[in-house]
């Protein structure tokens, strides 16, 4: 298996292979509110990585350092060993660690191979800062996820 490092960062992630997946980040809801030429120097910003099934994308209680957008695939959601949702294309996962500092909410493992956009966390803060458009996305999806985690706590 081949190993990459990407950016600065030192992160290393075993990569399968690095695709250039015919992508069209206007059909992503995070980004349909963005002009082609802004989408074009967002895209600069993420790396593509393409994993197994059964990668570990995050880990429940450690440290998070990357923001994923899911191209093609699906991936479970686990909270103390239990399944609690999956996500497919067009979805992204690891937004809380980086924006409260505190450890990973949840494991997300790949269900199937995976094409993915990392984007590390000075990235993501980066990127935010520029396109306040996306921070309003952002918080449409968690206040989502505060509903459905609330509905399912009372029904
Ligand atoms: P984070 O806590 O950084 O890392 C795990 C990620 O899983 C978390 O950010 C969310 O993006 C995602 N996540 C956690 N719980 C759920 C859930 N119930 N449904 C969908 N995604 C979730």
């Amino acid at each position: 298996m081949a190993f990459t490092v990407y950016k600065s960062q030192n992160l290393i992630y075993p990569l399968s292979m690095a695709t250039n997946a015919k992508l069209d980040l206007s059909e992503i809801w995070l980004f349909s509110t963005f002009s082609k030429s802004e989408l074009v120097q967002i895209r600069r910003s993420f790396t593509e990585l393409k994993v197994d099934p059964e990668r570990v994308l995050c880990e429940e209680g450690s440290v998070g350092q990357e923001f994923f957008i899911i191209l093609e695939g699906t991936a479970s959601v686990i909270r103390a060993g239990k399944k609690v949702n999956k996500l497919g294309a067009g979805q992204f996962f690891g937004e809380l660690a980086l924006l409260d500092h505190k450890p990973r909410s949840a494991t997300v493992m790949a269900a199937t191979e995976m094409t993915l956009l990392v984007l590390s966390q000075r990235e993501f803060f980066g990127l935010i800062d520029e396109r306040p458009a996306l921070t309003k996305k952002l918080l449409q999806a968690l206040a989502g996820r505060l509903r459905a985690a609330d509905s399912r706590a009372f029904h």
